[in-house]
């Protein structure tokens, strides 16, 4: 059990946990992640620690409240509770090297996963721009990018009240597209990496695949044990099946099946819609599940 020793409200809909997890703070680097399993019947899902203390034996994970698990970690957990299981660190540490100047771009919480990143290479030597692609009313970590990285651009628009997820996501794809395109047609860039939904780092793939830069990506697969067991991460590489959680995060976007991987995420959706219906139903009836 792990003990929840702080917890925020970053922003519309993203909370920050800060929890007593000695095993994952004396190892882990940037660019892994760990399963979080909050509750005795939850799901597990996978979360990246967005800061931490070696010495404390602490780490910060911060939530999008996307579905089921996410919001009912935001609804049922408070300061002094417990999550149930953390395992990690999982995956592996991204390549800490000098590339030269680097644009790091974040879509809507992926920003998140790319802050302990960008950090690092920018504190290897590295010119990193960060790109922070979000409705305004989601913006986080501005302070700690801005003291961290060359320059942070908070590509922000506000939600139009009759929008849904798929509006919101089709501007992220056309905010990211455009500010990308900006960029490289005015600067040079040695490298490019990007964490987000996979339709949107496919997206500003094809716009990055037009200058020739070397990319990578962080892929949002659906995992389940971290640990190359249950085939749930399974995205195709170069040709070569490979698991997001063992092989991965970070994989060489001009080889990654963008195509599959938009299949294979969605696949749940329905389920995970039910999930979030019967979640809610429950929460009117008798304030919730245990
Ligand atoms: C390596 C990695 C690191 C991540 N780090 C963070 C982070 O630091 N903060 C954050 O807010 N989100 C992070 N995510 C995404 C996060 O795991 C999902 O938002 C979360 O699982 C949603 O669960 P839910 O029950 O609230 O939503 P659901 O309604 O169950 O799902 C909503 C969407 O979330 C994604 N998702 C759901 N279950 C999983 C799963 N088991 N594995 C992967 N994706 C899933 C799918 O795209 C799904 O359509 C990360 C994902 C990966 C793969
Ligand atoms: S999460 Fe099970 S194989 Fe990767």
């Amino acid at each position: 059990m792990f003990e929840i020793l702080d917890k925020k409200e970053l922003a519309k809909n993203e909370v920050m946990y800060r929890i007593k997890a000695p095993h994952v703070a004396k190892k882990v680097q940037p660019g892994q992640f760990v399963i979080v399993r909050a509750f005795p019947t939850g799901e597990r899902i996978p979360l990246t620690p967005a800061n931490w203390d070696r010495d404390e034996g602490w780490i910060e994970l911060m939530t999008f409240i996307r579905g089921k698990t996410t919001l009912r970690m935001a609804n049922e957990l408070k300061v002094g509770d417990s999550i149930m299981d953390i395992a990690g660190p999982l995956g592996n540490p991204t390549p800490m090297k000098k590339f030269g100047k680097i644009l790091a771009i974040g879509l809507i919480a992926g920003i998140i996963e790319v802050y302990p990143i960008a950090k690092a290479w920018q504190k290897v030597g590295n010119d990193v721009t960060s790109i922070h692609v979000t409705p305004k009313a989601m913006a986080i970590l501005k302070d700690e990018f801005e003291a961290s990285v060359s320059r942070h651009i908070i590509e922000g628009f506000d939600v139009q009240p009759d929008w849904g997820m798929n509006d919101v996501s089709r501007e992220v794809v056309r905010r990211a597209t455009a500010k990308v395109k900006e960029l490289l047609d005015s600067e040079h860039f040695d490298f490019v990496f990007i964490v987000g939904p996979a339709g949107g780092e496919k997206a500003v793939f094809n716009v990055v695949k037009e200058y020739g830069i070397p990319m990578e990506a962080d892929l949002h697969s659906i995992m389940v044990d971290g640990t190359g067991m249950c085939g749930a991460c399974r995205v195709t590489v170069g040709g070569e099946v490979k698991f997001s959680c063992i092989d991965g995060p970070g994989f060489d976007a001009y080889q990654v099946d963008w195509d599959e991987l938009i299949h294979r995420t969605g696949f749940y959706a329905p389920m995970e819609k039910k999930a979030m219906e019967y979640y809610l139903k429950a929460l009117k009836e008798d304030g919730g599940e245990q």
